[in-house]
């Protein structure tokens, strides 16, 4: 397999870093095909539109048609084997604009059966952050009524169909966690050797590795940003302020939830509690933290390397995680009252 290079800054590219474990998953399904469609989230920027991307490279060497969507990035690429079919769905991606990544998604999902109709037998569908294009309430219908339909009800035989829809939207999985058509996989930031790997490809003077997984917990993204904005830390930390509206957020807290979030800040578990529960959901809402980590970190639920069982220091509890210590730095800065 070719390790595809990435942009990890404006001016900086690097080749694709470990993640082998979810590499042997997209092998294992090549091999095996999937019964639900399987769903990856995790914290924004740990890399999952990376893993996807260099899942094409691996399933173009096990002969698969692949569809990939991403309209966040306005992004897409269609192999397929019929030419017909290709062009159709070119042409449906290159012209969407707005509003219209909700019927190219459901376009798809009809020129993926035309597929399949007309023979092809090894097809991956990789959807990534498609459910706010699609508008997070009909999420759910576009796993049930779209993706798992290819699984379950192809229009003929086929020998592996592959779904895999990608989120870093938290409130996207409620819905879908609840029932049986889809798997929720979790993908953690990258692990520390992982990591180190990336750390040696940025060039120039940089900070010790240890100090920018302090910083960073990981996490690629802001690996990248703290490279493009010369390791200022408190410039990622206001863009996180301001990007995520923490001033307003933090001000519409009353003075129970602002204990609260003081004592999450040293242990996110302290969220796991009756009274910690909607604050805990509006921090997920924000994509600050991620909830549904529960003990023990079943690796069968990670889709790669599962976060330590607990990490205060970088932000990881039992059951609650901040998604980086970054993401719980803004917080604590604004909590404090030291952003203006
Ligand atoms: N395994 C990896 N090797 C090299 N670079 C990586 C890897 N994973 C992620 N990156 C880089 O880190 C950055 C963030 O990764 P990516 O966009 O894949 O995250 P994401 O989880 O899809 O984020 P979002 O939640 O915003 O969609 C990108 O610049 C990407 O190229
Ligand atoms: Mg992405």
């Amino acid at each position: 397999m070719r390790r595809i290079r990435l942009n990890l800054a404006p001016d900086l590219q690097v080749e694709f870093a470990d993640r082998e474990r979810a590499l042997s998953r997209i092998k294992y399904w090549a091999e095996h095909g999937m019964g639900v469609v399987q769903v990856v989230y995790g914290p924004e920027g740990c890399g999952k539109t990376a893993w996807l991307l260099q899942a094409i490279e691996l399933l173009r060497d096990y002969g698969f048609d692949v569809i990939y969507i991403n309209p966040i990035e306005r992004d897409f690429l269609a192999e397929v084997g019929i030419e017909d079919i290709r062009r159709r769905l070119i042409e449906i991606l290159r012209e969407v604009t707005g509003d219209a990544w909700a019927r190219a998604a459901w376009a798809i999902i009809d020129l993926v059966k035309e597929l399949i109709r007309a023979g092809r037998r090894r097809i991956a569908v990789l959807a990534d952050d498609v459910f706010q294009a699609i508008g997070l309430d009909r999420a759910a219908i576009y796993i049930k009524g779209g993706l798992l339909g290819l699984i379950e009800y192809p229009p003929r035989d086929y020998d592996v169909v592959i779904t895999v829809a990608a989120t870093s939207e938290g409130v996207s999985l409620r819905e879908i966690g609840r029932h049986r058509w889809a798997d929720l996989l979790a993908m953690w930031n990258m692990s520390r050797e992982g990591f180190r790997q990336l750390y040696e490809q940025i060039p120039g003077v940089k900070p010790n590795f240890d100090e920018v997984w302090r910083l960073t917990g990981g996490n690629p993204k802001l690996l990248g940003r703290l490279y493009e904005i010369n390791w200022s830390v408190d410039d990622v930390i206001n863009r996180l302020v301001r990007g995520k509206e923490l001033i307003s957020f933090i001000q519409s807290l009353n003075k129970d939830d602002r204990e609260l979030l003081m004592k999450a800040l040293e242990d996110p578990d302290a969220l796991m509690s009756r009274e910690g529960i909607p604050l805990m959901n509006k921090l997920v809402e924000l994509n600050l933290v991620i909830d549904n980590i529960y003990p023990p970190r079943d690796e069968t639920l990670w889709i790669d390397q599962p976060p330590p069982d607990k990490d205060l220091g970088l932000g990881i509890g039992k059951y609650v995680a901040w998604q980086s210590p970054l993401h719980r730095d803004a917080v604590k800065r604004t909590l404090g009252g030291s952003i203006e």
